[in-house]
């Protein structure tokens, strides 16, 4: 158990999670205690250094996004051992967010619950933040969110000459079938827009599925994604949870509950990608064994947000160490070794 473990997550989970959310955001943004306290965790593994979308990388364990949603904490969280940070999502204009409380801890079950409604101080102040970035040890990419082609092409312009990749958080609020035509057309015009104008790598984070038809749909949005020449796909399989413990009533579960069914998406998705494009697995990863799963079901670099609440600031450190011992104990060399060959449509002998 770590010290955080021990002293830190008592204390910090006896305060509503709203709370204790924003006390960490607050130690975040101090830049020196973090140099030193993650000291340890920012030890280098050769075998973990690996490329997503010709970035070079450190380690496959990056921070999702929300967790830093204005861009404004990376001065302590990139010392924290992550291969990269997911800032944002950032939205055109400043967002309040929904009614707190809009986050809940499941603790028997490793879990989050939220219901953020996505605050953030909007494209402006963000990108002050962004711009003011100076040293930083690792990549950044920033995430961008939006109601429409509109809004989504300008927050992901503007963002873009201070990240090293762009990912586009999608809202999809639509169940019904003839409400997912239209989004997938939809889908289509964004893609179109944005890859007329980025010059940089371009993520798409899929929505997750639950039934073979939405499963469809969002094999149709990968497609379109490696059609438009995309870099990478973000999957994960969050929940819907009905609850009494955030003011919505409702929220999305993530966390542990969440893992087998996300590395079955990233399974899923790899392979019907065939390597075309690359997969970014998010969902419940915990431990070095969780990470190592998602990357032998074909994703290309993991990223995690609720075990940062439950193992602390030292988890990407954790990560990576239990990590490089999976890899030895199999005798891989490297984290590229552990993902499976897929095969490129041009490489199938006819
Ligand atoms: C409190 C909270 C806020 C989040 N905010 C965002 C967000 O703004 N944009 C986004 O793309 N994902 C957001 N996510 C989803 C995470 O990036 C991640 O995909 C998800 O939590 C699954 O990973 P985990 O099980 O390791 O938490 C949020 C998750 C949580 C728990």
């Amino acid at each position: 158990m770590s010290w955080y473990e021990r002293v830190w997550r008592p204390w910090l989970f006896r305060l509503p999670a709203d709370q204790a959310h924003e006390l960490g955001k607050l130690a975040f943004r101090l830049r020196a205690p973090w140099s030193l306290l993650g000291a340890a965790a920012r030890r280098d593994y050769l075998a973990l250094h690996t490329e997503l979308a010709g970035i070079k990388l450190a380690s496959p364990v990056g921070l999702a996004a929300g967790f830093d949603k204005s861009a404004d904490l990376v001065g302590g969280l990139s010392r924290l051992g992550f291969g990269y940070i997911t800032v944002g999502s950032i939205t055109r204009l400043p967002r309040a967010g929904n009614a707190k409380p809009r986050l809940g801890r499941i603790p028997e079950d490793q879990a989050l619950v939220n219901a953020m409604g996505l605050p953030n101080s909007g494209l402006e102040a963000s990108i002050r933040s962004l711009r003011h970035l100076r040293g930083v040890p690792i990549p950044i990419f920033v995430s961008v969110a939006g109601f429409n082609v509109d809004e989504l092409s300008e927050a992901a312009a503007a963002v873009e000459p201070y990240a090293d990749a762009v990912e586009i958080g999608l809202i999809c609020p639509n169940t019904s079938a003839e409400e997912q035509l239209e989004e997938i057309d939809l889908f289509d015009r964004l893609l179109r827009r944005l890859t007329s104008q980025r010059s940089k790598p371009l993520f798409v984070k899929l929505p997750s599925y639950t039934s073979p038809e939405s499963r469809t749909h969002v094999f149709a949005m990968v497609d379109m994604c490696i059609e438009r020449g995309l870099e990478a796909v973000c999957v994960s399989a969050s929940q819907r949870l009905k609850t009494s413990a955030i003011a919505v009533g409702e929220g999305s579960l993530t966390g542990r509950p969440t893992f087998a069914a996300s590395v079955e998406h990233v399974r899923e998705v790899a392979a019907h990608a065939r390597g075309q494009i690359a997969t970014i697995g998010a969902g419940g990863v915990f431990t070095g064994s969780d990470a190592y799963q998602m990357l032998c079901a074909g994703a290309t670099t993991v990223e995690l947000y609720s075990s940062f609440i439950y193992r602390g600031w030292s988890v990407a450190g954790a990560i990576k160490r239990e990590l490089d011992a999976e890899l030895r104990a199999a005798a891989m060399a490297s984290v590229q070794d552990a993902r499976p060959q897929l095969v490129r449509p041009s490489s199938i002998a006819l």
